[in-house]
C-alpha cells in the first residue's frame, strides 16, 4: 500500500515560488490511543554531545573516513525482480548516538557520506533534545494522540527538531513483502536500544508488520538524492494535521534535520498542528486527498464549517493561487501591482494562512520595487526575511533575493521593472 502514498507536486505553500522545496507528506495521522508512553524525554540521551561551555577545540580537518567504516553494521542487500539492489545501512553513532538506518541503493548510500549530516561536526548537537519541550502528548478521544502546548509559543519559536531513525527508498517496498519486511526489520534491529524504544512507541494504524505499519503511519515522503524516500521522524510524527496549522516545518535534506516552528502565537493548551497537504487547495480537494492518502475524513474547523464558509474559503484560495501567478508574471500583460500584493496579504490573514506570509511579503516587496516605491519594498523585504527566519530556511532562495534587494533596491532587477512596461 505504500507506493500509493507518493505524490508529486508540492506539499506546502512555498512551492508557489520555491521550486526546490521537497514534497513532504506524513503518511499517517492519529496515534493509537492504546500506545502509551509515546515519548519519554528522559529516554532520549545524547552520549558524546559537547557540553555547553566547553571550549571548542579548533577544528582540524580529518581525512574523510572510508564509507565502509561509516556504517557500524555490515550492509545487507536484497534485489528486486529487475535486479536493482537495496541494502540496509546503519550508523548507530549518528546524531550523537541516536543512530540511523537507510534502506536504499548503494549509489545513494555513497552520496550520503558527503551530506552535512555525516561530515559536519556538531551538526546535531542542538537537535533531538526533549528534556524540557514546550509541549506534551495528550490523548484526544476518538482521534488518538496529539501534541499540546504547555507554554505560550511565539511566532518563530522552535517546537521540535529531530533526525530520522529510518530513511527508506520507496522503490525498496517491492512486491515480495515478506522478504522486504525482513530487511525493514534489520533497519530497526540495528538501531541503538533507546532508539528502538522510541520507534516502537510511535503509533501503528493497523495490525500487521510492526515496522512496516509504523512507517506507513508516521513517515514523511520526500525526495532524497534524486529518489523518493520515506523518513521516519518519530517526534515530528506526533503532530496532527490541520488545514490551517499553527506551525510550519522545514526539512533539511543535507543535515537530515526536520524542524517545526510556530507560525503564530500558540497559547498553552492549544494543539500544535502541521499541514499534511498543500495548503492552497479547495475543500473538496483537501477532503479527497486526506481520505485517499491517510484514510480519514477531514474534520478540521475549516472542513467542518458551514457550506457558505467553505465556499468563501474556496474562493479565497482560488484568488490566492491566481494572485501568485499574476505576481510571478513579469511580462507586460501581467495585472500585478502593489495593490494586488496587498490584497494577497489580506487574503492570507483572512484564511489564517500565516505560514504563507513570507511568500506574500516577498511578492509585495518586488511589486513595490517594480513601481519604484523603495520604502515599501524595503518594509516588505524585512517582513519576508522575518518569515524566512521563522520557517528556518524553507524559503531560502526568497531570503537571498530579499537580502539582495535590501542592499540596493535601486540596482535590484525588479526596480521599476513594471513601471517601464507602462
Ligand atoms: C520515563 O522514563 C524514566 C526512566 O526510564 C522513568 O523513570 C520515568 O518515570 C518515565 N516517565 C514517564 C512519564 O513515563
Ligand atoms: C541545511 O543544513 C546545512 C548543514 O548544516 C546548512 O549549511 C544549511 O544552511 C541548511 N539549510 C537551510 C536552508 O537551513
Amino acid at each position: 500500500m505504500l507506493p500509493s502514498l507518493i505524490i508529486a507536486g508540492c506539499a506546502f505553500v512555498f512551492c508557489a515560488n520555491a521550486g526546490h522545496v521537497e514534497v513532504e507528506v506524513p503518511t499517517g495521522i492519529s496515534n493509537d490511543p492504546t500506545e502509551s508512553n509515546l515519548l519519554n524525554a528522559s529516554q532520549i540521551v545524547r552520549p558524546g554531545g559537547l557540553d555547553e561551555g566547553v571550549e571548542k577545540i579548533p577544528k582540524v580537518k580529518k581525512p574523510r573516513k572510508k564509507l565502509s567504516t561509516r556504517w557500524t553494521t555490515k550492509p545487507s542487500c536484497v534485489s528486486d525482480d529487475s535486479g536493482q539492489e537495496f541494502c540496509v545501512y546503519t550508523n548507530s553513532n549518528f546524531a550523537n548516538g541516536r543512530g540511523i538506518s537507510f534502506f536504499t541503493t548503494e549509489e545513494i548510500s555513497e552520496s550520503v557520506k558527503d551530506l552535512a549530516a555525516f561530515s559536519e561536526e556538531g551538526v546535531h548537537d542542538e537537535v533531538n533534545v526533549f528534556s524540557d519541550p514546550p509541549w506534551e502528548v495528550r490523548n484526544i478521544p476518538g482521534r488518538g494522540n496529539g501534541l499540546f502546548a504547555t507554554r505560550k509559543l511565539e511566532r518563530g519559536d522552535l517546537i521540535i527538531a529531530d533526525t530520522p531513525l529510518g530513511v527508506y527508498n520507496s522503490d525498496a517496498f517491492f512486491a515480495d513483502y515478506g522478504l522486504g519486511y525482513q530487511y525493514l526489520r534489520k533497519t530497526y534491529d540495528q538501531l541503538p536500544e533507546e532508539s528502538r524504544v522510541i520507534l516502537m512507541s510511535t503509533a501503528a494504524h493497523s495490525p500487521g508488520d510492526p515496522i512496516m505499519e509504523r512507517i506507513n503511519t508516521n513517515a514523511f515522503a520526500g525526495e532524497f538524492e534524486g529518489q523518493n524516500h520515506f523518513f521516519l521522524y518519530p517526534e515530528t510524527a506526533l503532530m496532527n494535521h490541520d488545514c490551517r496549522p499553527n506551525s510550519m516545518y522545514y526539512h533539511n535534506t543535507s543535515s537530515l534535520i526536520h524542524s517545526a516552528h510556530a507560525s503564530r502565537t500558540i497559547n498553552p493548551g492549544e494543539e500544535i498542528t502541521i499541514t499534511y497537504i498543500n495548503l492552497l487547495q479547495s475543500g473538496t480537494e483537501r477532503q479527497e486527498i486526506l481520505k485517499m492518502m491517510w484514510g480519514f475524513d477531514c474534520t478540521c474547523e475549516l472542513c467542518s464549517g458551514s457550506e457558505l464558509s467553505k465556499a468563501r474559503s474556496d474562493m479565497n484560495i482560488e484568488k490566492i493561487v491566481q494572485y501568485h501567478k499574476d505576481l510571478a508574471d513579469w511580462t507586460s500583460s501581467s495585472p500585478a501591482s502593489p495593490q494586488l500584493a496587498e490584497h494577497l496579504l489580506e487574503l492570507y490573514n483572512k484564511e489564517h494562512l500565516y505560514a504563507a506570509l513570507g511568500t506574500g511579503h516577498m511578492f509585495a516587496s518586488l511589486a513595490f520595487n517594480a513601481v519604484g516605491n523603495v520604502d515599501m519594498a524595503f518594509q516588505h523585504a524585512e517582513k519576508a526575511l522575518e518569515a524566512g527566519m521563522v520557517s528556518s530556511g524553507s524559503v531560502i532562495d526568497d531570503v537571498e533575493e530579499m537580502k539582495t534587494l535590501m542592499k540596493g533596491p535601486k540596482v535590484h532587477w525588479s526596480f521599476m521593472a513594471r513601471a517601464r512596461m507602462g
